[in-house]
């Protein structure tokens, strides 16, 4: 089937479901074109927070879909790729996460929204990459367990004299990059600003002349006054930059910056989710609950 004709059907399927369709930012373009909402982590669980709509179709990752059920358990929430998840996320685990907080009594668990239901049920506060200097920043502790990503963490305790027991988990996509290739594409690109996610590796941060979230990419290419931009996060990020900024280059510093499961969910996948309403992702409720304690302590703090 055309890819106009099948959007076309998932546009009446929506409607007549009551649905909305979130996507992140790292999702295929044909994908991004069609969404309600795009956006990076926590955008996305606010907006699922809030939405009126009966049915959350989540075109994403599987720990994102659980976030939308955690926070709006009457409402169904359509994952159209079970099988997509998130390597990091699976770094930590619930039994790990429990022998590491019997050895540091009473040390509060810093949570990355990359990371299972369980894993957040587990933790005192979740962060994701657009706040979590703020989130560590709100707790009067002086020491700290950050997980599962190392590279988000180190970036972060470099904002605080918090002392950070670090999760060693890490983000294989972002992981690719290598400082080597990025100082070449400086070099050779001299006018061109290096933007980066926190998730990358810290000889690569430390090449950046800016570190954010994937929105705060938007926001930075958009007010700056530059021309031409490295980008060091996933490719899917380029297309609503391009679209943004027609006059401006972006220059993405790897082609290896691919994440193989953001990149599954197809447009037949989403028509066939809204079809059958399956597969369903519900966080059960013991399970939920302490999760759910977890991400609105983390969303009371104010976005920028
Ligand atoms: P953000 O959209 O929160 O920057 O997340 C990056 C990411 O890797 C999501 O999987
Ligand atoms: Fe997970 Fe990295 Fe893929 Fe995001 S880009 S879903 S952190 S593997």
């Amino acid at each position: 089937m055309e890819q106009q004709s099948i959007q076309t059907q998932i546009k009446k399927l929506l409607k007549e479901r009551n649905a909305v369709l979130l996507a992140h930012n790292y999702m295929r373009d044909e994908v991004q074109e069609i969404a309600d909402i795009t956006g990076d982590s926590l955008a996305l669980s606010m907006e699922a927070a809030k939405t009126d709509a009966e049915v959350i179709v989540f075109c994403g990752v599987h720990f994102m879909a659980e976030s939308a059920s955690i926070l709006s358990p009457e409402k169904t929430v359509l994952l159209p790729r079970l099988d997509a998840g998130c390597p990091m996320a699976d770094m930590v685990t619930v039994e790990a996460l429990r022998d590491l907080k019997k050895s540091l009594p009473g040390v509060p668990v810093v949570t990355y929204v990359n990371s299972s239901a369980a894993v957040k049920a587990e933790s005192d506060i979740c962060c994701t990459s657009a706040n979590a200097v703020k989130v560590v920043q709100s707790l009067e502790d002086d020491e700290i367990i950050f997980a599962p990503d190392r590279n988000l963490g180190r970036y972060v305790s470099g904002f605080t004299n918090k002392r950070f027991h670090l999760w060693e988990g890490y983000c294989p996509t972002h992981e690719r990059l290598r400082a080597e290739v990025v100082q070449e594409l400086k070099q050779n690109n001299p006018d061109a600003p290096f933007v980066c996610h926190p998730e990358c590796n810290p000889q690569v941060v430390a090449l950046a002349d800016h570190v954010c979230s994937t929105t705060g990419m938007y926001d930075y290419c958009r007010k700056s006054s530059a021309k031409r931009f490295i980008i060091g996060t996933e490719a899917g990020i380029l297309w609503r930059l391009k679209r943004e900024n027609p006059e401006k280059e972006f220059i993405l510093a790897s082609p290896a910056l691919v994440c193989p499961n953001m990149k599954l969910t197809s447009l037949e996948d989403v028509l066939e989710a809204l079809t059958t309403m399956q597969p369903v992702v519900k966080v059960p409720e013991e399970t939920r609950v302490p999760a759910k304690r977890a991400l609105e302590r983390m969303l009371a703090i104010p976005r920028d």
